[in-house]
């Protein structure tokens, strides 16, 4: 049994912003004031932490004592719960810096968010929380060093695409283990899809075999991806700077618009109560701060966070503000919709802010935080270019305006690190790919998935195919994994971490290339 609370002692508490701060030691009493009989860990779902700051980090936890409830409420009450939180300087909690309680409501699924500040930069901090008698794993982060710091070098992974249905998240195992400031999650966080027939070889309940429709189905589809322990290891490691892509709501979607294809959803009502249910579900399972709370359909992510004056990362968002996708879905070598100067991935407002943000930024790398691959992807060899229309193929002004501003604006080393596409490339980025003698102004580092497409192979029918069709191409690999990057001052270092097989437990790690981007010079180089 977790603590209940009535609604007026609820709101008493303040939520987040009543934290207490006390200083010293202060181990959790096992028979502490909100004790309770127990009935069921509510820590199922783990622990995380998310968007570093200088001065602090958000706190996350949604307590499920059964994840796996069909009404996606996790075995939970219809009533507030509180929980509390600790901050310490070591994994005992010897050295507490803050403590506090938040209150977990049954319209957030229970989960909370606390926001912590005042806590020193580029510091190490360990954190738990505590319902009733029962205490969570212990999750470790870090905050980023001072905005005006010049630090020496900045260690981070990004991940993408893990499709439960096509394997084990093991990569995430190997990202809990590595030494790194933060993981930046590019999107497919979660896929939609009815979960039936799976690589993993394992039988699976019914209630998961239907596609996520509504809220309580996408957040049984969270349940089921966030009790996988190398999940919950990854994210009690590191803090985690996440985006989304269009699996976390539907294959595809482009601003209001569903999958063409998709019959339920073609009223765009439907599609928006369908995407609102989608976001509110992310929001509850995800270390996002208050300023990311969806508010019905709508949800803030794109944002920029600073690495001292090393790095700057802005995430963005290309999928909420985007134009359908021209001559639809697929690909192809005749559509020249996509070459139309008003069709935009961005929408103008993103736009604006980004490209302003490159005027202003005083980083020496601006790392762009991208869900699908800005590059363009000829699939043939010959004269004819033939490409995808969902990534930035589809919206080639777009594409031309940010990469020309970069140039323009003196961006003094744009890298673009990218998910979605479950392969693996490094490539240039150039100005205009329809002009053979354009310069490259910015590097594209697209990270493989974590799962999508199942244990894949070094090299495709489809990769030999790139690699002639594309001259800016200098790396492809179709193995599951993640990418690890190293920054110095001098230097960017991508090294390309896969894994031989995912659709068994356990598998190892090896690094399968490693290129570097020299400061003031774009573009992939050999390690
Ligand atoms: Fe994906």
């Amino acid at each position: 049994m977790v603590t209940r609370m009535s609604r007026r002692h609820a709101l008493g508490l303040g939520g987040a912003g009543a934290a207490a701060v006390l200083l010293g030691t202060g181990a959790w009493n096992a028979a502490g004031a909100f004790a309770a009989p127990r009935a069921g860990n509510p820590f199922t779902l783990g622990v995380a932490s998310g968007d570093p700051a200088p001065d602090g980090v958000v706190l996350w936890t949604r307590l499920a004592t059964d994840p796996f409830a069909v009404d996606g409420k996790g075995g939970m009450p219809a009533t507030p719960v509180r929980v509390e939180y600790e901050v310490a300087r070591d994994e005992r909690f010897r050295a507490v810096v803050r403590r506090g309680s938040v209150v977990a409501t049954p319209e957030l699924g229970h989960s909370v968010h606390p926001e912590i500040h005042g806590l020193a930069p580029d510091h190490v901090y360990f954190y738990r929380f505590r319902v009733g008698g029962d205490i969570s794993p212990v999750g470790r982060t870090r905050t980023l060093p001072p905005c005006h710091a010049n630090p020496r070098q900045l260690d981070f992974a990004f991940a993408s695409c893990q499709a439960w249905q096509d394997g084990y998240f093991t990569a995430f195992d190997h990202i809990a283990a590595d030494d790194l400031d933060f993981v930046v999650h590019l999107g497919d966080y979660l896929y939609e899809y009815g979960v039936g027939a799976n690589k993993r070889g394992v039988t699976t309940d019914p209630r998961f075999h239907t596609e996520t429709f509504d809220l309580a189905r996408y957040r049984l589809q969270y349940s089921l991806y966030k009790v996988e322990a190398p999940l919950q290891n990854a994210h009690a490691a590191h803090p985690f700077i996440m985006t989304f892509d269009d699996h976390e709501v539907e294959n595809n979607w482009a601003g209001d618009i569903s999958e063409i294809d998709n019959e339920p959803d073609q009223d765009r009502a439907v599609f928006r109560q369908r995407r609102a249910d989608a976001f509110q579900a992310m929001y509850e399972n995800l270390p996002l701060r208050r300023a990311q709370m969806p508010t019905g359909p709508d949800i803030h992510i794109y944002r920029r966070l600073n690495y001292g004056r090393l790095a700057d990362l802005t995430m963005i968002d290309t999928r909420q503000y985007r134009d359908d996708q021209p001559c639809g879905d697929g690909g192809g070598v005749d559509c020249a919709d996509r070459l139309s100067p008003t069709r935009t991935i961005l929408g103008a407002t993103q736009r604006d802010w980004l490209l302003n943000g490159f005027s202003r930024s005083k980083a020496r790398w601006q790392i762009l935080g991208n869900q699908a691959p800005m590059g363009q992807t000829d699939r043939d060899p010959g004269p004819a270019v033939d490409v995808w229309y969902d990534p930035w193929d589809g919206y080639v002004a777009d594409r031309n305006q940010v990469l020309a501003a970069a140039q323009d604006r003196g961006v003094r080393n744009l890298v673009v690190i990218t998910g979605d596409r479950h392969q693996n490339y490094a490539w240039d980025l150039k100005r205009d790919y329809a002009d053979p003698t354009s310069p490259t102004v910015a590097t594209e580092f697209v990270g493989t998935s974590v799962t999508s497409g199942a244990d894949g192979a070094d090299m495709t029918p489809d990769g030999e195919r790139f690699l002639a069709a594309n001259p800016h191409l200098k790396f492809f690999n179709s193995q599951r994994g993640y990418v690890r990057v190293n920054v110095n001052r001098d230097r960017w270092q991508s090294d390309y971490r896969v894994l031989p097989y995912v659709t068994r437990p356990g598998a190892p790690v090896s690094t399968r290339a490693s290129f570097v981007v020299e400061d003031r010079v774009p573009g992939v180089q050999e390690a």
